[in-house]
C-alpha cells in the first residue's frame, strides 16, 4: 500500500488508520474540512499531500483531485472515511436535515467514486475503502435516515465491485458498529462500542486484503443476518431494536 489517499481525514478512526499506515511505510495524501485539525495531522504524518475542503460539496472535488494527481499520479488505495450522523428527530420534520445526512453519507460520496473508481479502472490496479455503517442494513426508528444512506452506499459499493473486479480494483466496504469517537461523543457506551484504535487495526487489516463486506467488528455480520432477516411483526415489538 504505497500511495494512500484519504478523505475524511480528520475523521478519529480515519487519523488512526492513517498513524498506522504511515508506521507500514506508506505515502498519504490526507484531505478533511477542518484545516486547524488536518495541520495538526500534516505536522504529525508529514503526507505527501493535504487538501482542505468540505467534500459534500461536489463543486470542491476537481480542484482537490487535481492537486492530488500532482502529488500522487498513482493511487494504490483511497479510504473514505467522512461521515454525518446527523439528527433523526429533525430529519424527519426538515427536509434540509435529511437532505445534509443523505449529501454527505451518500449523493458526495458517489461524486467522488465516479473519477476514483474510473482512475483506478485506468490504472488496472488499487483499491477503495469507503467506511459505511451496520446501520445501513435494516432500517430502525432511532437512525434510518443516516441509515438508509450508509446502506444506499454499500449497495451503490457492491454494484461497484462485481463491475470492477475483473479490472484489478479491489472494493472494501466496511460495515462499521459503534466506535468511540467525537460521532459518538453523546451516546451511552456500552458493550457494542469498541474504541477508534481498535477498529483502526481491524480496517487497515481488511483493507490489505480481497474485496468485498467487512464488519467491524466480526461478529456484527453475525448479529446483522439475525437483525435483517427478522420479520417486521416481531422486529416492531423488540423494543431494544425499534425504539429510538
Ligand atoms: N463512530 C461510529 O460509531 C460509527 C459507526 C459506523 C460508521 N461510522 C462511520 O465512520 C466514519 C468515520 O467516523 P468517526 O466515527 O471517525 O467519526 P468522527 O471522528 O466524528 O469523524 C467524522 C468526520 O467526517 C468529517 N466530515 C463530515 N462532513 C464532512 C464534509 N462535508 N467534508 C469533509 N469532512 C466531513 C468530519 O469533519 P469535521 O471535523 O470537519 O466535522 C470528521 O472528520 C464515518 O463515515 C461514519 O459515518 C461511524
Amino acid at each position: 500500500m504505497a500511495n494512500v489517499l484519504i478523505l475524511g481525514a480528520t475523521s478519529k478512526v480515519a487519523g488512526e488508520v492513517a498513524r498506522l499506515l504511515k508506521q507500514r511505510g506508506a505515502r498519504l495524501f490526507l484531505v478533511a474540512r477542518n484545516a486547524e485539525r488536518l495541520a495538526c495531522l500534516v505536522d504529525e504524518l508529514a503526507p505527501v499531500g493535504h487538501y482542505c475542503c468540505d467534500l459534500s460539496d461536489p463543486t470542491n472535488h476537481d480542484g482537490m483531485l487535481c492537486a492530488v494527481r500532482r502529488a500522487m499520479p498513482t493511487i494504490d488505495h483511497v479510504l473514505i472515511a467522512y461521515g454525518y450522523l446527523g439528527d433523526q428527530l429533525a430529519s424527519e420534520r426538515d427536509y434540509r436535515e435529511a437532505d445534509a445526512m443523505i449529501r454527505i453519507n451518500f449523493s458526495s460520496v458517489v461524486a467522488l467514486l465516479i473519477p476514483l473508481l474510473n482512475q483506478l479502472e485506468t490504472q488496472g490496479k488499487g483499491a477503495l475503502t469507503a467506511i459505511t455503517s451496520v446501520a445501513g442494513d435494516r432500517g430502525r426508528p432511532r437512525n434510518y435516515t443516516y441509515g438508509a444512506a450508509k446502506g444506499a452506499l454499500s449497495l451503490y459499493l457492491q454494484g461497484a465491485r462485481s463491475r470492477l473486479w475483473k479490472r484489478g480494483v479491489r472494493i472494501h466496504t466496511i460495515k462499521m458498529g459503534p466506535v468511540d469517537t467525537p460521532m459518538t461523543a453523546t451516546h451511552k457506551k456500552d458493550f457494542s462500542f469498541i474504541d477508534a484504535r481498535s477498529a483502526a487495526r481491524l480496517i487497515v487489516h481488511h483493507m490489505q486484503g480481497r474485496g468485498g463486506v467487512h464488519y467491524v467488528p466480526g461478529f456484527w455480520r453475525w448479529v446483522m443476518l439475525v437483525v435483517r432477516n427478522m420479520p417486521e411483526p416481531l422486529f416492531q415489538r423488540l423494543r431494544f431494536l425499534s425504539g429510538r
